[in-house]
């Protein structure tokens, strides 16, 4: 596996890939890589003759109060990881690297960056679609993987890479979850051992909503707040709990037959997410 920490670097690398006529998989990350983000990798493997990995903790997406300077850099085990699971690149830029000077254009999805984690997080959205463009811009990729995990990302970054006519395919991995059903997560580490019992209630009220649905139940905010009523009961704030239109993450109606329920909550400072789509037909 080769290894870039400039720019330069790294375009020097796929342009001689380019030239022998190779396609390109590229899997962006904050790095703290677990199965999840392996699954990636391994899914890039099978669809592109090259894969890309970076990791790059993103200050731009972080609010000023949230955990950007501990967030878990683990530089050397991720080598390993990614060395095992067969990348042919990792692209490690210094902050420095990535924003050279103080960057004056700004990309904003305006609709979906407000809803759900965006109503709580101002100016995540614009952080993480600035990142994955100039990224997107640095590779140039065929192919780009994300995770369902984060899927108002995953919807947000294909509009913004429809609306910019970005010549890149975008195709979405399954979240991987731990045996008791909780989502892989870098922040699951944070959790104490009594909070980690208590993880995969999340996971839990997410299919015990999708059960009501599917047995014909339709008032969906009562739905939701049944299901907030037991996280709190299980010891979670609750941000919020949607069940929403998988297509524009939207309210959904009992008409809708494509639903995505989304959850954002936290067990003591730690903030969890998670969904699940479904379809009632
Ligand atoms: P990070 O949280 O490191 O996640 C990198 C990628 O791994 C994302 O596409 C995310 O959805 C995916 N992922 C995380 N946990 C997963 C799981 N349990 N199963 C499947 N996929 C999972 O998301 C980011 O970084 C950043 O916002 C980034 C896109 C890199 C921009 O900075």
């Amino acid at each position: 596996m080769q290894i870039a920490t400039s720019v330069a670097a790294l375009r020097e690398v796929i342009r001689q890939w380019r030239q022998a006529g190779l396609s390109v998989g590229f899997v962006p990350t904050m790095g703290n890589l677990h199965a999840g983000h392996i699954k990636l990798v391994s899914t890039a493997r099978q669809q592109a003759d090259k894969v890309v990995v970076s990791i790059f903790v993103n200050p731009t997406q972080f609010g000023p109060n949230e955990d950007f300077a501990s967030y878990p850099r683990t530089e050397q085990q991720d080598q390993e990881k990614l060395l095992a699971s067969g990348a042919d690149l990792l692209f490690l830029p210094a902050v420095t690297e990535m924003y050279p000077q103080t960057t004056q254009t700004g990309i904003s999805v305006s609709g979906l960056s407000a809803l759900h984690c965006g109503a709580s997080r101002p100016g995540h959205f614009d952080g993480v679609a600035l990142v994955v463009c100039k990224l997107l811009n640095m590779v140039q990729p065929d192919l780009l993987l994300l995770g369902e995990k984060d899927f108002q990302q995953l919807t947000l970054i294909r509009q913004m890479v429809t609306d910019l006519n970005i010549p890149v395919t975008v195709q979405g991995v399954a979240t991987v979850r731990e045996d008791d059903g909780l989502a892989m997560s870098s922040r699951n580490g944070y959790l104490t051992e009594q909070q980690r019992k208590q993880a995969p209630t999340l996971y839990q009220a997410l299919c015990a909503a999708r059960d009501e649905i599917l047995a014909g139940h339709d008032d969906f905010p009562a739905i939701a707040e049944r299901q907030c009523q037991n996280l709190q009961q299980a010891g979670f704030a609750v941000d919020y709990f949607s069940i929403c239109r998988s297509k524009d993450l939207l309210p959904a109606g009992p008409s809708d037959p494509d639903l995505l329920i989304l959850t954002a909550a936290k067990l003591g400072a730690t903030r969890l997410i998670d969904n699940l789509y479904f379809s009632k037909t």
